[in-house]
């Protein structure tokens, strides 16, 4: 039997390192991710924490789309053709630029807010808080497995030709990308804002 001292440094030893995973997360850009990215078993692992978010009233207000590698130059058409829909005058570059943006990061998995505009007990704030918990819970789990991620938008994500192409019905939305693979470089802390900032106590006047 283990030494009730030696459980307990164990468990305080857990809790640090689970804090500094949590301290030390930051958004890599696409353009510093490389191979390998997750395998599936490992994005499994990401959603299966994703699906752990604080979720009010447990409408499951999220799901999650993984476009794996020989889908992704159909994707990058879309981008271009999304990307040309909305900026018509766009160059030659900036539509290519759009079709790497599908191509750059190993791994791309859409997020889709499945709202349930309609249910009185639960506003849709609550709704897309919970969203968010589930994208850091997988920007968390894929920081902790050692990969580099970001979750992204922009203006495409409210196209409806690109959204449908990806198979969401009328009442989803598109949230975005997360993107994850291997950081290319050696990425520097990012200075963080300070907790006296974001903190007050509240006493009663
Ligand atoms: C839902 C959502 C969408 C985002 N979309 C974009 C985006 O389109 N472009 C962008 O530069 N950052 C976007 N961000 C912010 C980045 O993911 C990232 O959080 C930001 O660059 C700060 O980096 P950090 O995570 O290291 O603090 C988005 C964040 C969230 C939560």
């Amino acid at each position: 039997m283990p030494q009730k001292a030696a459980v307990e440094d164990d468990a305080s030893s857990m809790r640090r390192q689970f804090l500094e995973l949590i301290l030390s997360r930051q958004s890599v850009s696409p353009k510093r991710l490389g191979p390998p990215g997750p395998t599936y078993d490992e994005v499994a692992m990401m959603v299966s924490a994703a699906v752990t978010a604080p979720d009010h009233g447990a409408l499951r207000p999220w799901r999650f789309i993984l476009i794996e590698h020989d889908s992704r130059n159909a994707l990058a058409d879309l981008f271009q053709q999304a990307k040309a829909r909305l900026s018509p005058r766009a160059t030659p570059e900036e539509l290519e630029r759009e079709r790497q943006r599908a191509l750059r990061a190993p791994t791309l998995l859409a997020v889709v807010a499945r709202l349930q505009r309609h249910e009185p007990r639960v506003e849709e704030r609550d709704q897309y808080a919970s969203i968010g918990a589930a994208i850091q819970n997988i920007l968390l789990v894929a920081h902790a497995l050692g990969y580099g991620a970001i979750m992204l938008s922009g203006r495409k994500t409210r196209d409806p030709q690109l959204v449908s192409a990806l198979g969401l019905s009328g009442q989803e939305e598109l949230m975005g990308f997360i993107c994850i693979g291997t950081p290319t470089t050696s990425i520097s802390r990012k200075c963080r804002p300070n907790v006296s900032d974001h903190l007050t106590v509240w006493r009663p006047t």
